[in-house]
């Protein structure tokens, strides 16, 4: 997190006690509580701008882009002076594309727009079909903003479109005073990434490329680093010595929503492991970065995934929900995976032998983002734990608004030594009021604005990835049959046992979750 970072992260007062860190429960309203907002100082307002989202008719462009461009005009975030651009394949008129993203704002922004918040931004959004119009459109949007103008253009299109584009920004002069945020998967392994890359720096230089990894703008998140860096108790037992394990899991209940063109060439492993999770992985993993500067801490993350030991198949479970052959557009022999549960390692002195489980799949039990940082026992035990009672796990819960919660043992009262268990939590909706937070993409999009590349991947560690995954996409361990609705194939538990997956689990019931 830069200064400018830390700012848009909101401007939190602390008072004695506020933080809801207390054994026992969670504090009552009667504390003082924090004020989160987003400050509209003007190092957080961007340059005049013309946005170009190229793809703009997509699926991400309806569900997250332009609700997300709304909100950050409703919150002031945007430049003074800016146009938005819309593109795609289609032909539409302005108007058309307008009536388009009101129904997408309207369905998915997180409250309904009112007309006097929509009338301003529908007037800013122009359409131009992809193609020679493109250029024209964009020069007229500079002219009508007057004075200096920077171009940011999100691509969001399948992989197969993205060089193509790319090539013709550059072309068309488009690349000029501009930045570019691109869309994962950044290739679909080690070759087509080193492709992209290559064609992506022939156009523009490493310093104008944005690429997103939307799980870097959730707010839990980044809270990973400032738990970490910002308290002693916590980074010194964050190594070998103490942790026992790592965990990532992020079960989803949705199915594959009706992607499948995009979905049956990704599976879970490219669509979410090479991507969020080790992007989280690197988070937990990476060592203090000597700054909050960019270049520092994506430096410390590029170094976790140039020490995470090559993938083994035999580390690795892939399943496929009941179901899935018949889903729309979905070969009927597909051998796509919707569910991932493997192990890994990252061989440096901080980390040697200390598993790295991770877990993602479609159509499971809960919908629910979870890291699990499993901490080593006593040697001596003088107290014996009480039955059942599981390992002691520190639990950040990486939904919105999220949580992070252990359990530990306390003397329960009474005349004998029985220990019973006691949460400790920190649950943002307590502590902080959200109004005004920024969702991942706004956080993100409004990031690249200001020319932030702190929460964004860099070429070296992408293709890093890919390498370490190289060994599973040459050699796809078998694919195992899921009961929609289950926690995956039972090969999934097999993969870590004895530990156990954190999820699904009776222990937040205790901590009032
Ligand atoms: C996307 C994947 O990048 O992330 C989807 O393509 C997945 O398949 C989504 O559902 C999960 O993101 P979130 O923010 O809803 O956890």
């Amino acid at each position: 997190m830069s200064a400018g970072q830390l700012r848009v992260l909101g401007d939190a007062t602390f008072t004695a006690g506020a933080v809801n860190a207390v054994a026992g429960g969670r504090v009552s309203g009667a504390q003082t509580h924090h004020v989160e907002r987003v400050e509209h100082s003007q190092d957080l307002i961007p340059d005049n701008h013309v946005i170009v989202l190229i793809g703009a008719t997509g699926d991400l462009a309806r569900r997250k882009l332009l609700p997300g461009l709304f909100r950050l005009s409703e919150a002031g975030l945007l430049p003074e002076r800016f146009r938005i651009v819309a593109t795609s394949r289609a032909s539409l008129s302005d108007d058309e594309f307008r009536a388009l993203a009101r129904d997408a704002v309207g369905a998915f922004a997180r409250s309904t727009p009112s007309e006097e918040a929509w009338a301003p931004f529908a007037d800013a959004l122009t359409y131009a079909v992809l193609g020679d119009a493109l250029l024209p459109a964009v020069e007229h949007a500079e002219r009508t903003i007057g004075g200096e103008v920077t171009r940011l253009h999100y691509l969001s299109v399948p992989p197969a479109a993205c060089a193509g584009i790319i090539e013709a920004l550059g072309s068309a002069g488009l690349n000029q005073g501009a930045r570019i945020i691109l869309e994962k998967p950044f290739g679909s392994d080690l070759k087509t990434a080193r492709e992209l890359n290559e064609t992506v720096h022939r156009v523009f230089d490493e310093s104008q490329v944005y690429r997103i990894d939307h799980f870097l703008g959730k707010e839990t998140v980044q809270n990973i680093l400032a738990l970490r860096f910002a308290n002693g108790v916590f980074e010194l037992v964050w190594n070998r010595d103490n942790v026992s394990y790592v965990q990532i899991d992020v079960p989803e209940t949705l199915s594959i929503e009706g992607r499948a063109g995009f979905y049956e060439r990704a599976g879970a492993f490219r669509d979410m492991i090479v991507t969020h999770l080790f992007q989280v992985l690197g988070f937990v993993a990476m060592e203090p970065p000597t700054s909050l500067h960019a270049d520092a801490l994506v430096t410390e993350t590029v170094k976790v995934f140039d020490a995470l030991r090559p993938l083994r198949p035999e580390d690795v479970v892939r399943g496929q929900y009941d179901g899935y052959l018949s889903e729309p557009g979905v070969t009927p022999d597909s051998r796509t995976e919707t569910f991932v549960a493997l192990r890994c390692f990252v061989d440096n002195g901080r980390w040697a032998g200390v598993p790295f489980y991770l877990r993602t799949g479609k159509r499971l039990a809960e919908g629910r983002r979870v890291l699990t940082i499993g901490f080593r026992e006593l040697a001596d035990q003088l107290f014996a734990p009480p039955e059942g009672f599981p390992p002691r796990e520190l639990v950040f819960d990486l939904g919105d608004p999220g949580s992070i919660s252990t359990q530990f043992l306390v003397k329960a009262p009474g005349p004998t030594p029985r220990l019973a268990p006691a949460p400790f939590a920190f649950h943002y909706e307590d502590s902080f009021t959200t109004t005004n937070q920024l969702a991942a993409y706004e956080r993100l999009i409004h990031d690249a604005l200001i020319g932030d590349h702190t929460l964004f991947t860099r070429a070296d560690g992408i293709e890093r990835l890919w390498e370490v995954s190289a060994p599973v996409l040459a050699d796809p361990p078998p694919l195992h049959a899921y009961e929609p609705g289950s926690w995956g194939p039972e090969a999934s538990h097999d993969l870590i046992a004895p530990a156990r997956w954190y999820l699904p689990s009776s222990r937040e019931e205790a901590d009032g979750q």
